[in-house]
């Protein structure tokens, strides 16, 4: 179909409406017309597609609330494309994140919207990198962050994700550990645990960007402000939070502690998701944007839908062994207090 020939008529309108009270803060009414027709197509599309829309908490509000079937951090994605029935599985995320579902899930169609949607952590390292690590430091298990690609998966003891990366580096019984590709990951999990850590030195553009000075500002700007912040910062950001935990991580400690004013130090969508969850807590919204999470649009979304494209491919063998890494994390499933 012609996404051009969608139109707002009053059944979109009256379909599209729950959701738009939810938006309503984000959204002018002016604008609603152009999203709403695409979400009432989708919705029904993904229907007659038996299709499943797993969306990531970095996502647009028009996609986080107007078409998942589940949000969640990286863990939450994985653990839901292994149990799902769905036929079809569409990732509205990154391709690293598609490379799971399809990997727990090699029977299924799994389609990213865009395949180019990459990630700057996962571009930092290659399956071959892992085998010279572990050429270099012999007999030391091999811990991937889920934000890497396949071949790197495959060479990988175990992969781990921000929600449970401690919890699998102490899984593994060994005094030192290879953490790859996240470096300041690696270093928060060092803060965490007493089994030594050999970092990579990959970075997140998003995360890496924000600076103590910045934190420090936002607490003499915001009185009494909580400060949460993602393990992917570096550092001295970290010593500058409140509390650090993985996407999800965040919103239950949000739930749980319903400060009256928070900041979210991570990607720009998330503050907005989970603002609409939380009408009554305050959010100061510093924006870092991730260009890779933002390729995903409702219009490709619709197109995937139409046409069952572009799927993930992945070298059977390659992933038969990612596989591994994986279901070793999921068998650890998710830290204490990350939701
Ligand atoms: P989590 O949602 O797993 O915390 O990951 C954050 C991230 O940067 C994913 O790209
Ligand atoms: Fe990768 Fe960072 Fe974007 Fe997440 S936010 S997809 S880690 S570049």
């Amino acid at each position: 179909m012609n996404t051009e020939t969608l139109e707002f008529t009053p059944e979109v309108e009256a379909a599209t409406r729950p959701i738009y009270e939810r938006l309503r803060d984000l959204i002018p009414e002016v604008e609603w017309p152009v999203h709403a027709p695409l979400i009432a197509r989708i919705n029904e599309l993904k229907k007659e597609r038996k299709a499943t829309l797993v969306v990531h908490n970095y996502q647009v509000p028009v996609i986080f609330h107007g078409v998942a079937d589940y949000t969640g951090d990286s863990l939450g994605m994985a653990q839901y494309g292994a149990e799902t029935d769905a036929e079809v599985i569409v990732v509205c995320g990154v391709r690293f994140m598609a490379e799971t579902a399809k990997i727990l899930s090699p029977e299924k169609t799994v389609l990213l919207p865009d395949l180019e949607a990459g990630c700057s952590l996962a571009a930092s390292i290659t399956g071959e990198d892992v085998r010279r690590l572990r050429e270099q430091y012999p007999g030391v298990p091999v811990v991937t962050y889920v934000n890497a690609y396949a071949d790197v998966r495959a060479e990988a003891d175990i992969c781990c994700t921000s929600a449970n990366a401690v919890q699998v580096v102490e899984s593994l019984n060994s005094e030192r550990v290879i953490f790859v590709p996240d470096g300041y990951l690696a270093r928060y999990v060092a803060t965490q645990t007493d089994v030594e850590i050999i970092p990579w030195d990959g970075t997140c553009e998003v995360h890496e960007r924000f600076t103590a000075d910045e934190l420090r500002e936002y607490r003499e700007g915001f009185p009494g402000v909580e400060i949460i912040a993602h393990p992917e910062c570096p550092p001295e950001v970290l010593e500058e939070a409140d509390f650090v935990g993985s996407t999800s991580g965040m919103i239950k400690h949000i739930a749980e502690r319903h400060p009256e004013r928070v900041v979210l130090v991570t990607e720009c969508s998330m503050s907005d998701n989970v603002a609409v969850e939380f009408p009554e807590v305050e959010f100061v919204r510093p924006c870092n944007l991730c260009p890779h999470m933002k390729r995903i649009t409702l219009p490709k979304i619709l197109h995937s839908l139409e046409t069952l494209e572009p799927k993930i491919e992945l070298d059977p063998e390659i992933a038969a062994r990612a596989r591994r890494s994986l279901e070793r994390m999921l068998e650890v499933g998710r830290g204490p207090g990350q939701g």
